[in-house]
């Protein structure tokens, strides 16, 4: 205990920075505008609270030394004043310098406060047996996070992708249960001619048309219901754009044959579709779980909390895969799909953030570096 407080005694410096910097803020609209300050600065309030906190915050973790939450809120409080100028949006142009300028100051004497202040978390808190983050050498832990940082960006590409692929399928926009089910369950209720005709093509029949092409559909639509009844309505109304005469490079839909794909339920997607789509998915999923996982191994959590998170997106892939093709019997399941979804995703974030963190700040504590 006692060393431990030695230890501290040489580790003012960031909080009296801090308090500096309060001071500093809270002061600067008189010291850039003298005694009109009040009424002819951008955002003056915001100064003079912002600053009060930030010495409030400073003078507590100056006081209080064994607290961890003065480092964040004063990281957050600097993040703010390099916010304001935009949020606030300043007119003034060298207020916002000065923002930009004591807040970029701010976040690194904040760097420097967590970086210390976590370099002594593991003695008071159950950590795991095992090589962490800190017993790596600079290079694993330069490669480690790097690789993380590429793996996030991909998982951030790919939800994009998700997004755009599966959203608004059951016209409203985002991605929702309906969307997952259209996909893999189709949408079984109609076809695609009959979604067309109700949707972007309605300005090209009349209500009669619709009702003469929905009857046929209903009754299998069979070819010689074609040749009587729609093809007619076709040449009318579609040809001069669905025919390969159009040049337009749409369906031909004035054969029986080339209208037929569209004028069949919609299952969604095959079975030889969803088998590709699945060894792909676990294979590719699988090595980014193991690398991920395999740099989460390096952090400081109790076990019980890495066990579980390192098991979850194995679990959560494998189940994911499953319920595609359960969707495809009964749409109920769709709502699996997007539960081990989340769970896949959550994990991933929580493996990649916790380990990014831990890489950047954690440090070895005075102590430490002397037994070493
Ligand atoms: C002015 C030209 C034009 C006319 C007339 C027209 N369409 Fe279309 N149609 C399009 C275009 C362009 C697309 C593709 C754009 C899209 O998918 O929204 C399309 C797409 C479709 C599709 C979807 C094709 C696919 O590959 O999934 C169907 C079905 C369809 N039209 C039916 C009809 C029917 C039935 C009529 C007649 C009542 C008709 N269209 C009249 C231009 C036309």
């Amino acid at each position: 205990m006692l060393s431990r407080d030695k230890d501290y005694k040489g580790k003012t410096s960031a909080r009296l920075s801090a308090l500096i910097i309060g001071f500093m803020m809270m002061l600067m609209p008189w010291y850039v505008y003298g005694p009109q300050a009040t009424t002819h600065v951008d955002g003056f309030w915001n100064c003079v609270i912002t600053g009060s906190l930030i010495v409030a915050v400073a003078i507590i973790a100056l006081i209080r030394r064994h607290d961890y939450w003065p480092a964040w809120a004063f990281a957050l409080l600097d993040l703010w004043i390099l916010l304001a100028p935009d949020t606030l949006s300043f007119t003034q142009k060298e207020m916002s310098i000065i923002h930009v300028l004591i807040g970029t100051v701010g976040l690194f004497i904040a760097f420097v406060w967590i970086r210390r202040v976590f370099g002594r978390l593991p003695k008071n808190r159950r950590t795991v047996k095992g090589r962490t983050f800190r017993e790596c050498s600079s290079s694993e832990r330069t490669l480690y996070g790097l690789v993380l940082v590429v793996l996030g960006l991909g998982y951030a590409m790919a939800i994009g992708y998700l997004y755009m692929t599966h959203s608004g399928l059951d016209g409203k926009s985002g991605v929702s249960v309906q969307d997952l089910a259209i996909t893999y369950y189709g949408n079984r209720s109609g076809t695609r001619l009959e979604q067309m005709l109700r949707g972007p093509m309605s300005g090209m029949r009349s209500e009669d048309d619709l009702a003469k092409i929905v009857a046929w559909l209903k009754s299998g639509a069979d070819e010689a219901g074609y040749d009587k009844t729609i093809h007619p309505i076709i040449e009318q109304k579609c040809a001069r754009c669905h025919s390969s005469k159009s040049g337009m490079n749409l369906p031909d839909f004035t054969t029986y044959a080339g209208i037929r794909a569209v004028a069949k339920v919609d299952t969604g997607m095959s079975i030889q579709t969803l088998v590709k789509l699945s060894h792909i998915h676990l294979f590719g999923i699988g090595l980014v779980t193991f690398v991920l996982g395999f740099v989460f191994t390096f952090t400081e959590l109790p076990a019980w909390l890495k066990n579980v998170v390192i098991v979850a997106p194995f679990g959560a892939v494998v189940i994911d895969i499953a319920t595609w093709f359960l969707t495809k019997w009964d749409p109920i399941f769709a709502y699996t799909v997007l539960v081990a979804g989340s769970v896949m995703g959550l994990s991933w974030a929580f493996q990649i953030f916790v380990s990014l963190y831990q890489i950047i700040f954690l440090t070895y504590s005075r102590q430490e570096e002397e037994v070493i």
